[in-house]
């Protein structure tokens, strides 16, 4: 049977256009299910946009249009930068379509019928802004945290017992060790239950853009509770029985910024629990990138626009950088200047350089096809076993990492060059020249194949350059050899330099 794997991004906030974090992210899930693909695995990669909620309801009337039209219109901006970027999610969910305020009724249903929500009253200071009730305790100089405005509500309003849940929820950390990721994250989480939990404020009754409370039309669900639901109804919950839920559900890996943790890693679990449905599998949290070491923010007008860094380096470049730059769940710095030099260095010259002196020397010496070897040597078979070596040992949660040891075996490739000169070969030993180049264009090819992930474009151009079928340049076929007298088309660089 195929493995499954589900992966999600969070669903995006349409009241602002996408920045760097949003690209990010998706980047993000989208190597990781392409890494998965490769291995065989059969992958549902979902994203999408987060469209109920009064921030939403508040931008649509500074515009001047209603909710539905505003979330029509960025919704879109969205799906356009997704487009832009090569992701390759297999659905799109929204939370206004009728799916999914099916499934989200359906699931506050359930956590009725088990006695988890009740009706009450709810007085408390709320930011619009973080759509999040904040403790008197919490606020920093009449502020929320996070810097938001709050203001003093009162409101009837359904709650969750969210307190009910708290040795359930510790004891399923200690269970399940991997529940939560990084480690640090998990135990930032630990400490926050551990310190207690209060019931959860899951209607609101002072504005309209959500979904209706079945029964209670004057209240909307909580946008958070109508938001994570999103994960389970693309996979057509409520429909239980349903193929997708039964298989996808139980392997779903969210991967979302630190500031959504809370909610992803305890209020999600806890709403899962309540109702008798299975958790996901886990949820990753990563960092957040700062502008040349300054916080992004739409009011310092320093936020970078993904499209424009498309544009100027396109999405190979721009996905290696952010998913090599910087460890994954830590923060990072984002600088043109950093991008540039490592354009330059890591794809340009490492890469680049590599592939195009093989190939036209092969291209120009060879005949234009892959050539055929003599007897490799102890060191040539060695050699082209590191690939597979590697990718035995490798952790794609660990990305930047994956990046790390891919560049370990092109700087491994380089060296061989530089010590078996093909080119001096040409003259004094051709045989063991064709050896020298078969071995470093299967070399290249294995390389390539690892590289899809990272830079799927150029790895497809490289891999088309060597003539390599589609079918085989899955992570199986690196064990697969080139064969000799293939016809090779005239290669040509795929990776630029950029002016810095
Ligand atoms: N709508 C909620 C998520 C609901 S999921 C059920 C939301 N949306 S968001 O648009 O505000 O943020 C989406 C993601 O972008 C979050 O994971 C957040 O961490 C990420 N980022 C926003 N700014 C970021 C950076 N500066 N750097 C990295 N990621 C950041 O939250």
């Amino acid at each position: 049977m195929t493995a499954a794997a589900y992966i999600t991004t969070p669903i995006y906030y349409v009241n602002d256009k996408p920045h760097i974090g949003h690209a990010y992210t998706t980047l993000a899930c989208d190597t990781l299910a392409r890494f998965w693909r490769l291995q065989g695995k059969d992958v549902k990669f979902l994203t999408g946009t987060d469209e109920h909620g009064q921030k939403v309801e508040k931008a649509a009337a500074l515009a001047g249009v209603s909710p539905q039209d505003f979330v029509d219109t960025v919704s879109q901006t969205f799906r356009h930068l997704i487009d832009k970027m090569d992701v390759t999610n297999n659905d799109f969910i929204r939370t206004t379509e009728p799916r999914h305020i099916k499934a989200a009724q359906a699931l506050w249903a359930r956590l009725i019928d088990s006695g988890a929500i009740y009706l009450g009253e709810y007085a408390g200071w709320y930011a619009v802004r973080d759509e999040a009730f904040y403790a008197e305790s919490d606020l920093v100089n009449g502020k929320a945290p996070t810097g938001a405005e709050v203001e003093w509500l009162v409101e009837p309003s359904y709650f969750f017992r969210l307190s009910a849940y708290q040795d359930q929820l510790l004891a399923y950390y200690k269970a399940n060790p991997n529940f939560i990721a990084p480690d640090s994250r998990r135990n930032e989480v630990i400490r926050f239950v551990e310190g207690g939990l209060l019931d959860l404020s899951v209607s609101r009754t002072s504005f309209k853009w959500g979904v209706p409370v079945p029964g209670d039309d004057k209240h909307i669900m909580y946008v958070w509770l109508d938001a994570l639901t999103n994960y389970m109804t693309a996979l057509g919950y409520p429909n239980e029985e349903g193929g997708d839920f039964k298989t996808f559900w139980p392997e779903a890996i969210h991967i979302v910024g630190k500031d959504i943790l809370r909610f992803h890693a305890v209020y999600w679990p806890a709403f899962l629990m309540a109702a008798g449905l299975p958790l996901p599998r886990q949820i990753f949290a990563h960092g957040w990138w700062t502008n040349e070491g300054v916080k992004i923010s739409k009011s310092l007008g320093n936020t970078i626009d993904p499209i424009e860094l498309v544009d100027t380096f396109g999405i190979d470049a721009v996905r290696y950088f952010l998913l090599r730059e910087v460890s994954f769940g830590q923060d990072g710095d984002f600088s043109r200047q950093a991008l540039v030099n490592r354009l330059n260095s890591d794809l340009a010259n490492a890469y680049g350089n590599l592939v195009q002196r093989v190939l036209s020397f092969i291209y120009k010496n060879g005949n234009a096809v892959v050539p055929t070897p003599g007897v490799f040597t102890g060191e040539d078979a060695t050699f082209l076993t590191l690939p597979a070596q590697f990718l035995a040992q490798a952790d794609i949660m660990q990305v930047n990492r994956y990046a790390e040891g891919v560049w370990v075996l092109i700087a491994k490739a380089n060296q061989y060059v530089d010590e078996h000169k093909p080119w001096g070969l040409k003259k004094t030993d051709p045989n063991r020249m064709n050896t020298v180049l078969y071995v470093l264009a299967d070399f290249i090819r294995q390389i390539a194949i690892l590289t899809q992930p990272l830079v799927p474009l150029a790895s497809a151009k490289i891999l088309d350059q060597l003539a390599v079928p589609e079918a085989d340049r899955l992570f199986c076929a690196l064990n697969q050899k080139l064969l000799s007298g293939t016809k090779l088309p005239e290669p040509t660089g795929v990776f630029p330099r950029v002016q810095s």
